[in-house]
């Protein structure tokens, strides 16, 4: 397929309203949930995502049956052909290590490729594969895959040794089909991670403490299908919310639910920024000046680390400096030579982003590296003077459906186009 960019011409306030699609991160999951039942599940308002097409392939290449039905996929894994996720699969999507979890609980094996690392960070999957041996698994890395057997899964107790998201995900999972009650400690607590707890008690488990560190699990060997609607996406929320604000806008973003992004509405009004919620989605109204603020990222409910490079792009226009420090991942400023390239004045010291507030930024070509980069550019061409070319848009896409053309419906000079060969 040929490469594609993003070419946006800056300076447009944007002006409308922007539907919010079903989050990419409760998508992936909730998938993986699936290999649980024999019985059809059913996952509503799903975002046409590369992510998502890429779980499909894989659920499809294990013998699962999937089907796309305008905005809801169905998917029944009555029969398979094998429990492994090869390489070529992981590689493109780390979400996979998502499958060991059901794979394991459901059948007692799984084979999958370890996830390499990837630009933002080595992210290790160790208490992953911890949670499981607590359980009773036996891990075996070898030829780069992890080799997870258990005749049966006993419930235990485990404390997580730091806040993993699809690390609680795959241990619930797998602690839904184990035998006897688990107790894990130090969970998650993001609302995806809510979202297939609250899905596990829909097909049968038993789960006391949903939306807190600390989980309790009482497994069943026969888990039912389900019928659920996504969380909206809080990360394209939060970075429309940016795109309103960095434009001095005013955008009403329907569908958007504000309980999971406090921390985000906060920070945005402290850079001055007007934002209202409403049971049908959240309003922001840009400002000028745009104020500094210092920002620490961290887990729910805290600022996301998702949401970081979005925040840096508006800040880079402040009225003073600011700083970021990143606490999650221990490579994600990439974005932050690209930004520099259109006029920001940033500098880097350890985990910590310093940004002092330039009047203007001018529009560049810019390389994407990764998902939130490649949004942060976007936002930070719909504000430059002239044109901005953000290439390599394949990470985009992975998480954010047609963002051209959502944009472009509020005012944004956006438009993608092919690489010159
Ligand atoms: C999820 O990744 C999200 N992806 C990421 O979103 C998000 O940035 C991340 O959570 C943090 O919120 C999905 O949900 C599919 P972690 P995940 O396990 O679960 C370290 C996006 O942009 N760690 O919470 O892989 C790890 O290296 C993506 O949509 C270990 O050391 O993240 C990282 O530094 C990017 N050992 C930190 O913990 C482990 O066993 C948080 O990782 C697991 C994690």
């Amino acid at each position: 397929m040929a490469l594609e960019r993003m070419r946006i011409v800056g300076g447009a306030p944007l002006r409308g309203e922007i539907e919010i699609g079903g989050a990419k991160n409760a998508a992936l999951p909730l998938m993986a949930l699936t290999l649980l039942t024999p019985q059809s599940c059913r996952i509503q308002n799903i975002p046409d995502l590369q992510d998502v097409s890429t779980m499909v392939e894989i659920l499809s290449a294990l013998g699962v049956k999937v089907a796309r039905k305008e905005r809801a996929i169905e998917i029944q894994a009555e029969t398979f052909n094998k429990t492994e996720a090869p390489y070529d699969f992981v590689r493109r999507m780390r979400a996979s290590v998502l499958l060991l979890g059901p794979l394991l609980g459901r059948f007692g094996y799984a084979r999958v490729s370890l996830p390499g690392g990837c630009a933002i960070g080595v992210r290790p999957i160790d208490q992953h594969l911890k949670a499981f041996e607590a359980l009773g698994a036996e891990i075996q890395l070898s030829d780069g895959y992890v080799e997870a057997k258990a005749a049966r899964l006993q419930g235990a107790n485990f404390r997580f040794e730091l806040n993993t998201v699809t690390g609680t995900a795959n241990a619930i999972m797998a602690a839904s089909c184990a035998e006897g009650v688990s107790r894990f400690e130090n969970c998650a607590c993001e609302p995806e991670v809510s979202l297939v707890a609250e899905t596990l008690v829909a097909m049968g488990a038993k789960i006391r403490g949903i939306g807190t560190s600390t989980l309790e699990i009482e497994g069943s060997r026969e888990l039912g299908g389900f019928d659920v609607p996504l969380i909206p996406d809080r990360i394209e929320t939060g970075t429309y919310l940016v795109a309103g604000a960095i434009t001095n806008g005013e955008l009403f973003l329907r569908g958007a639910n504000a309980s999971h992004l406090q921390a985000v509405i906060e920070k945005l009004r402290e850079t001055g920024c007007t934002i209202t919620e409403d049971p049908a989605g959240i309003r922001i109204l840009g400002r000028r000046p745009i104020r500094p603020v210092q920002l620490e990222t961290a887990p729910f409910p805290s600022f996301p680390t998702d949401m970081q490079a979005q925040l840096l792009a508006l800040l880079c226009l402040a009225d003073g400096e600011s700083h970021i420090q990143e606490t999650i991942f221990e490579n994600r400023f990439m974005h932050v030579s690209e930004l520099m390239r259109m006029g920001a004045d940033l500098s880097i010291k350890g985990s910590v982003a310093t940004v002092k507030g330039v009047s203007r930024m001018e529009g560049a070509n810019v390389m994407a590296t990764d998902l939130r980069a490649s949004a942060c550019l976007v936002l930070a061409g719909l504000a430059a003077r002239g044109v901005t070319e953000v290439l390599r848009i394949y990470h985009l896409d992975r998480g954010y459906e047609r963002m051209e053309s959502k944009l472009s419906a509020v005012g944004a000079d956006i438009t993608r186009v092919q690489e010159s060969t």
